[in-house]
């Protein structure tokens, strides 16, 4: 069995709820990205907020987490799509963790345009194999069938991996 960490950030528990059925599913640990300081604005002006941290490509200081990736086979990494492309604190955690030689499953939770992300994950992870990739549409409003879709999934991975 590959020794598997689940790493995720999540604003509004989408891409929480994915990465928490995938680590259920698979007994993994799992790895939750936290900003020392989150967006305090709802509505409208977190997109403001949100897009423009993208757009700066700021780096959030992310509380100190215990989990090392490098001590793993297979990292299953999840953000919500934000302006196109990960979220800021992924981008944290790319520029300030090491993590080379690892099979790599991307996700991602948007609310409608998956665009960019992938590309520009794959990019900030070069240097690995990526091994997978999955979009999900706002899953908190289908649970059931946003639960069903992970683990169909998460199985076709295990099946690729497993001699
Ligand atoms: C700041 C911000 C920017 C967003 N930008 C996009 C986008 O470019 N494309 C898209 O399809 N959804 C966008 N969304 C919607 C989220 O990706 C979607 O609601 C996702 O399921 C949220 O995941 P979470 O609940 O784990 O935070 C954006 C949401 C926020 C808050």
């Amino acid at each position: 069995m590959l020794k598997t960490l689940v790493i995720f950030y999540s604003f509004e528990g989408n891409t929480k709820f994915i990465a928490q059925t995938i680590a259920e599913k698979l007994g993994a640990d799992i790895l939750e990205l936290k900003p020392e300081e989150e967006i305090k604005t709802k509505g409208f002006m977190k997109y403001v907020w949100g897009g423009s941290q993208v757009v700066m490509g700021k780096m959030p200081k992310l509380k100190p987490f215990d989990k090392d990736p490098q001590d793993y086979d297979l990292l299953i990494i999840g953000t919500p799509v934000w302006a196109w492309t990960y979220t800021p604190p992924l981008n944290t955690f790319f520029n300030t963790t090491k993590i080379v030689g690892k099979k790599i499953a991307l996700f991602s939770c948007h609310g409608g345009q998956n665009a960019k992300t992938f590309e520009k994950m794959e990019k900030a992870l070069q240097g690995n194999e990526i091994i997978a990739r999955q979009d999900f549409f706002e899953p908190l409003r289908d649970k059931e069938g946003n639960r069903k879709k992970v683990l169909s999934w998460i199985d076709a991975i295990i099946n690729q991996n497993l001699p």
